[in-house]
């Protein structure tokens, strides 16, 4: 990397936070009223981020709804629906801090529906009680627009915002070997080289190199780094219910630095979306928690199949179960070939109170009321289990390096629940924040070097153009195609092994941009982790292998590049045990 003409502008010890989505905006308010001052880093202005697009609600065991709800049951629905893959103490601390979050939140301005002064929720995915907190089905924007109000009266002082801007790498220094203690538990630390009190991380970051997407300047940010991009959504344009804005690359270029990652196999089909161009439009989960109903044709009748197959939790029940028996109904001779949400029998109340937005919504982008017909729904990609490989205190593999948000992996295990999304990113980017703030505290009263932690710096001789940082619209949609046609609902050895090769030749082509190689060796690193595990679990599911397998999966996939371009899988248990 070329940095000829740095001119240093001096600045106070400061933490940059990449994306300013939920995470992120709950990392920077927690520095600031720690009186941590940081940059936020983003490609898009907060008001355009993903989080805004969230929709059903946010879950919290308040038990306000007469049902004896607890977190403890918030614990164990989501470590179920997660098919008990996800770290159970992580878990436990999120759906502990979840009621206080969301009166927090409501204390910050968010309308969360109300009856008098009692705040209301509703049923969602995988859950038995009423345990989501909702503003109609806007509930992200909702969110989005409190944050953003009380991040900016921070702005200026402890928050400074670098909107319009590219995280470009992270500056590393590998060789640093930096032995952390372990999690105060004692249990194995997810990152350890051995068994020792300690843990050797893979190196230290000091920083990382942004650029002006408008100028072309790039500017040198030294100190602790928190990612905070959400989800890679640009490796599949188009197919999903976010934003493409999300491009990928901040992921491709941190895997290609040697971040580790976790869990790439579990991509969430949300069961009711519709394709229109541009992307895939979301029809919330909200909707069946107010008593949608998923039906097929069977000859002449309709036929309420999640109500039959699952008399329980019927058009509730998780996420990764009603999209498998979608493909199942569509496949089967037996039935017509397009699953339809039935929403007529809602009342007028709940249609003018809890689901007015989607209601508009429908009718604008489908031409369709969907208090008068039925919607033509189908599965579509909607949320990345998978991502940065992180602890319970959201460290990454390398010292100094945190994640948070939908960009890492935890909290959800296989199968996401709906609702614990925003949850994550507040509970998640606080926590990595957290941390961040110890190490940030213990290294300010040590003292300073500029290659060490405290400076901006921007380099003023980089107008170049960096069409090596850029990505090609038709690699990208080369990359697409062939994770698409091995990553669908339904998985298997052969098709697998297809796309790895698709894309080792991928790699062999002469017009590659640098960025256009990371990404194709970031979707070979989703593929790998599909091929390794060879059983169905949640969101991951295997035709040659149609078990879920604890014997010898109840452990997650960790995928690091090496030098040159090796992709090596391998498995820990939930809790962070290496397992080989
Ligand atoms: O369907 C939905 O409203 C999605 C919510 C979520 O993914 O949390």
């Amino acid at each position: 990397m070329l940095y000829i003409t740095f001119a240093g502008i001096s600045k106070a010890l400061q933490i940059t936070i990449i994306g300013a989505g939920l995470a992120g905006l709950s990392a920077a308010r927690t520095l600031a009223q720690q009186n941590i001052p940081c940059s936020l880093v983003s490609v898009q202005t907060s008001e355009r981020a993903q989080s805004v697009l969230a929709e059903g609600g946010i879950n919290a065991a308040l038990n306000l709804m007469g049902e004896d709800d607890s977190p403890e049951q918030h614990f164990h629905d989501t470590m179920a629906g997660g098919r008990r893959l996800a770290d159970p103490e992580a878990v436990r601390g999120l759906t502990e801090a979840a009621p206080g979050i969301v009166r927090e939140l409501s204390a910050l301005g968010v309308p969360f529906a109300m009856s008098g002064k009692k705040m209301l929720q509703r049923y969602f995915g995988g859950q038995k009680k009423r345990r989501t907190a909702y503003c109609k089905s806007s509930t992200g924007k909702a969110l989005m627009t409190a944050m953003i109000d009380a991040v900016r009266q921070y702005e200026g002082t402890l928050i400074t915002r670098y909107p319009h801007h590219k995280l470009e790498s992270l500056i590393l220094n590998p060789e640093e070997t930096v032995l952390r203690t372990k999690e105060p538990d004692n249990s194995e630390e997810l990152h350890a080289e051995d068994d020792s009190e300690h843990m050797a991380c893979n190196g230290r970051c000091l920083g990382a190199v942004i650029r002006d997407l408008y100028s072309g300047e790039k500017i040198r940010l030294t100190g602790p780094v928190i990612l905070a991009f959400g989800g890679p959504c640009g490796l599949f344009p188009g197919m999903t219910t976010g934003t493409t804005a999300n491009d990928a690359d901040a992921l491709a270029q941190v895997y290609s630095q040697g971040v580790a990652l976790a869990d790439l196999e579990f991509i969430q089909y949300h069961p009711t979306t519709v394709q229109i161009p541009g992307k895939r439009l979301l029809i919330s989960e909200a909707a069946r928690g107010e008593g949608g109903r998923l039906f097929v044709m069977r000859g002449e009748k309709r036929w309420y199949f999640m109500e039959e197959l699952y008399p329980e939790l019927g058009n509730l029940m998780p996420r990764d179960v009603i999209s498998a028996e979608m493909e199942a109904v569509v496949k089967d001779d037996a039935c017509g070939d397009q699953v339809y949400l039935d929403l007529t029998g809602l009342s007028k109340e709940i249609w003018r109170k809890r689901l007015s937005d989607l209601h508009e919504q429908t009718i604008r982008f489908l031409g369709l009321d969907p208090a008068r017909k039925p919607i033509p729904v189908s599965p579509g990609i909607h949320f990345f289990m998978g991502g940065i490989d992180v602890d319970r205190q959201h460290r990454t593999n390398i010292e100094g390096l945190y994640a948070a948000g939908e960009c890492a992996c935890q909290y959800h295990g296989a199968n996401r629940l709906g609702g614990n999304s925003l949850l994550g990113a507040i509970y998640g980017g606080r926590v990595a924040a957290m941390t961040a703030a110890e190490n940030f505290k213990t290294k300010s009263r040590e003292p300073q070097n500029v290659n060490g932690f405290a400076a901006v710096f921007r380099d003023l001789g980089a107008m170049d153009g960096a069409v090596e940082y850029e990505s090609s619209p038709q690699i990208t949609e080369k990359i697409c195609g062939i994770l698409v046609s091995a990553l669908g609902i339904t998985r298997c050895e052969s098709e697998l092994t297809a796309a790895q090769q698709e894309l080792r030749q991928l790699l062999e082509r002469p017009e590659l941009t640098e960025m256009d190689r990371k990404r194709i060796l970031l979707g070979e690193a989703f593929v790998k982790c599909a091929l390794e595990r060879r059983e169905s679990r949640g969101a991951h599911r295997r035709s040659d292998y149609p078990q879920q397998d604890d014997t010898q999966y109840l452990k997650r996939t960790i995928v690091r590049k090496r030098d040159p371009e090796e992709i090596r899988v391998q498995f820990m248990d939930p809790a962070g045990k290496r397992c080989e």
